[in-house]
């Protein structure tokens, strides 16, 4: 079993504490996802005057920082484990916890538990099952379960904490920051990192949030404190920004994921990056070899349009730039338009090969530009002509914000 054994219990009111894991070196999440900034698997311990509950646990490989952070609040006797999410990070070591303290019952929705059975092979008898708005008394505190489905899974819920009006979202507001301050001290940098986890988790399913946020609304919530990242004291912070990344509002940026082997694409994408500025237009290429893939997603949370850029590789796209449209087909960002540039030597498919691995894209499809080897001037008009029409159609659209 990897993980240091021991970080610091973190208060945030009386008799409710963070209790989990700090992971400083992680690097890599669900095997795609990079983590600049490491990660933290957030649990919350609330000692209520009658009962005492835990809410989510850790990555099995950091339950040792969990069960000496309970140790060292000498945690004689849980009483209920709230599961909010049944994804191996926070549910993992609920399994060694009910070990632990064998009195413990699991309380969680009925899709949650059926999940738990199924990747942890808990038995159906230590469940206490809950349903949407139910309460549960701990003494001098209440929990109310929340349910915020497909954050990211169908099972996802909250929890509130009546009294000290805190809300337990797990992954919902999280952010892949490793940090001493559980409470969220630099805005900028919060934000930024909650966009990226917006982006590369929560971004398909902006529709289900926007009903979450309208239910979190209803509540009087002084702290949002989810399981992964930093704790929100000031909670309109995060929730105004979610309420911008899910709407249909987007700015005048176009996103430009590229990769070139001899310089002909290159060339096509700087001399089309250059078109799109002198006319006003925000531009990020990204050389999709070399970039990492949270800050492709992150910026396209917001992008009006999307250029892909690649040469032809045995008839088709570059296997890369193939594989980067995948993830960005299923993240789903809501670009307004869309369109390829590229070169080929003889051949190709790679416009209707980008067609079909964007398919989720619900994006208007400008004409693409395929030239036949390095550009020419003809092909630099072309260019200009592509740029003119971005810049009137990002005019046209209500949803583009100038
Ligand atoms: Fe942090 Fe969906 O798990």
């Amino acid at each position: 079993m990897k993980g240091r054994v021991k970080m610091a219990v973190r208060k945030i009111k009386n008799d409710v504490y963070e209790v989990g894991a700090i992971d400083w070196d992680r690097t890599l999440f669900d095997e795609i996802i990079p983590l600049p900034d490491g990660t933290s698997y957030n649990s919350y311990l609330i000692k209520g005057s009658k009962k005492t509950a835990l809410i989510d646990t850790v990555e099995p490989e950091k339950q040792n920082e969990l069960f000496e952070n309970l140790k060292e609040l000498n945690v004689k006797h849980i009483d209920y484990v709230v599961s909010n999410h049944a994804e191996q990070d926070h549910s993992g070591t609920i399994p060694k916890v009910l070990q632990a303290y064998p009195m413990a019952k699991v309380v969680t929705n009925e899709k949650c538990k059926e999940f738990e059975k199924d990747l942890l092979l808990i038995d159906d008898e230590k469940f206490i099952t809950i349903k949407d708005g139910e309460s549960l008394s701990l003494g001098n505190k209440t929990l109310q379960f929340v349910f915020t489905p497909w954050v990211h899974w169908p099972e996802t819920m909250s929890t509130y904490l009546v009294e000290d009006k805190i809300m337990f979202t797990c992954d919902f507001f999280g952010s892949h920051i490793a940090s001493s301050d559980l409470f969220v001290r630099n805005e900028a940098k919060a934000i930024e990192d909650a966009k990226r986890y917006y982006a590369e988790i929560m971004m398909p399913f902006r529709f289900p949030i926007r009903n979450n946020l309208k239910k979190i609304e209803k509540y009087d919530v002084d702290f949002i404190a989810p399981s992964h990242g930093q704790v929100y004291d000031k909670p309109d912070l995060i929730l105004n920004a979610y309420k911008e990344w899910v709407s249909e509002d987007v700015k005048n940026k176009v996103v430009i994921p590229y990769v070139s082997m001899h310089g002909s694409t290159e060339k096509i994408v700087d001399y089309f990056v250059g078109a799109l500025m002198s006319r006003g237009v925000k531009v990020r290429p990204y050389n999709v070899i070399t970039s990492d893939i949270g800050e492709i997603a992150m910026s396209l949370v917001d992008a009006a349009t999307i250029v892909v850029a690649s040469p032809t590789v045995l008839v088709g796209l570059h296997p890369t730039a193939a594989y980067v449209l995948s993830f960005i087909n299923a993240i789903r960002p809501k670009v307004k338009f869309g369109t390829f540039i590229g070169s080929y030597g003889w051949a190709g498919q790679s416009v209707n090969q980008a067609k079909t691995l964007t398919s989720n894209l619900k994006a208007k499809m400008l004409d693409p530009i395929l030239i036949k080897g390095y550009p020419k001037a003809e092909d630099f008009k072309s260019l200009n002509t592509l740029a003119n029409e971005i810049v009137k159609s990002h005019e046209s659209c209500k949803y583009v914000k100038f």
